[in-house]
């Protein structure tokens, strides 16, 4: 149920105090660190971060879509790795026990979830199955009452701190594609898993993604989210979801970023005057401000749209693709009014245009966005 008016205020308006007091101020260091300081992860846990989405039957905030959203829009108005540090607690992690799981697994996985207790993390991305998912080959095979499972995930963010993992493999190796994929809940102490060491990435230090290994890692039958292979069905939705929450991530940074450059082009001073008194550079703030404009409604009415209940596949898609396309040319364009203070570190600028790029990419590139869209409206009935 929405949270009313009153409360759903409170909330923004403390997310936005935390993000704004305690994030931003170390940013750098973050960075340079590459590491989210435990105070601010324990900050984050006191907050009922970690439980945005998860109902509150099950110890968390169970916000609707909307009020997400609009959670995210503050969370990302500082370094996207501090919004890393919840964002597979919140999103893909979870995601697939909240809507597949059964009673007796809510129950067991949720409220640690919810309280960050554990984090988790969702893996399916492989070193040969990125933008082609259903090609995955990391192998769940049946023996007795187990699967057991063999194979690499790449690129799996939070692995290194994770308590469990949403996994998808291959439980019948006989079905190529979507069909012989299952959905798994796998403990992250589960014998027979190794983490790779964090990768060394262009951007958003302090978040991090690893390898995970699985070698004769045995699963009970129990912990298979949803029937044997349906567990496509299970990413996709997981993922239908998350690309929301990353455009709604996507809006923040951009409207910080925005922020930034109004600051800067109202103190700036070339050729006698402040550079916002430039034509050329309020074009620059005004595209930058009508493309967040645009994602922002864009976010706000699919996340609407999803709480009545209807699929937003194509309109998670088309948010997506525009969000993360849209803060990638704001950052470009943050960089080019800030000149040359935008190139160099000390303002945090090319931060953000390095940690943007791969908004573009992960849980679905944007051409996998375009083909998503493509698809639902050439399917659609007239
Ligand atoms: N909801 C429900 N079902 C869906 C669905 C959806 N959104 N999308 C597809 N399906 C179903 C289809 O209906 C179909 O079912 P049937 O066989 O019963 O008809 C089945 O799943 C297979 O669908 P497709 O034929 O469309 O599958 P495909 O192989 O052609 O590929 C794809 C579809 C859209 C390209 C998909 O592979 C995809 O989204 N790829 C991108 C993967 C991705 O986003 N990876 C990100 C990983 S997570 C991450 O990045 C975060 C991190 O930690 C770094």
């Amino acid at each position: 149920m929405a949270l009313d008016l009153d409360t759903r205020n409170a909330l923004i308006e403390t997310v936005r105090r935390f993000v704004r007091e305690k994030c931003v101020p170390i940013e750098s260091k973050v960075s340079e660190d590459d590491r989210v300081p435990d105070s601010i992860i324990a900050e984050m846990r006191e907050l009922g971060l970690f439980g945005l989405s998860i109902p509150q039957d099950y110890g968390g905030l169970g916000l609707t879509m909307e009020e997400e959203v609009l959670v995210c829009f503050e969370l990302g108005q500082t370094s996207p790795a501090f919004r890393s540090v919840i964002g597979t607690n919140v999103g893909i992690g979870s995601q697939g026990v909240v809507m597949f799981g059964t009673e007796a697994q809510k129950a067991e996985w949720l409220p640690k979830l919810a309280s960050g207790e554990i984090v988790a993390s969702f893996a399916l991305t492989e070193p040969g199955a990125g933008s082609d998912a259903a090609s995955v080959r990391t192998a769940a095979i049946r023996d007795g009452d187990h699967y057991v499972v063999n194979g690499t995930k790449r690129f799996i963010t939070n692995a290194n701190r994770a308590g469990m993992f949403t996994l998808l493999a291959r439980s019948d190796p006989s079905r190529k594609g979507a069909g012989g994929i299952s959905a798994f809940i796998v403990p992250a102490k589960t014998p027979g898993i190794t983490i790779g060491k964090p990768e060394k990435k262009m951007g958003q230090q302090g978040a991090h993604i690893c390898d995970v290994i699985f070698e004769n890692a045995r699963v009970s039958e129990n912990l298979r989210l949803g029937a044997e292979g349906e567990g496509f069905k299970v990413a996709m939705q997981v993922l239908d979801r998350g690309r929301l929450h990353i455009s709604a991530v996507c809006v923040g940074v951009a409207e910080r970023l925005i922020r930034e450059c109004v600051t800067y082009a109202r103190e700036r001073e070339q050729f006698g005057s402040r550079i916002g008194d430039f034509q050329l550079i309020q074009a620059m703030l005004a595209d930058s401000k009508t493309d967040a404009y645009a994602a922002r409604c864009m976010v706000m009415d699919a996340a609407k749209t999803r709480d009545t209940g209807a699929s937003v596949t194509m309109e998670a898609a088309c948010t997506k693709y525009f969000a993360s396309e849209m803060v990638g040319r704001v950052a470009d364009r943050a960089v080019q009014i800030f000149g040359g203070a935008g190139y160099v570190a000390d303002y945090g600028i090319e931060r953000f245009y390095r940690d943007v790029r791969i908004f573009r990419i992960y849980e679905g590139t944007s051409q996998i966005q375009q083909l998503v869209i493509a698809r639902n409206l050439l399917r659609a009935e007239d």
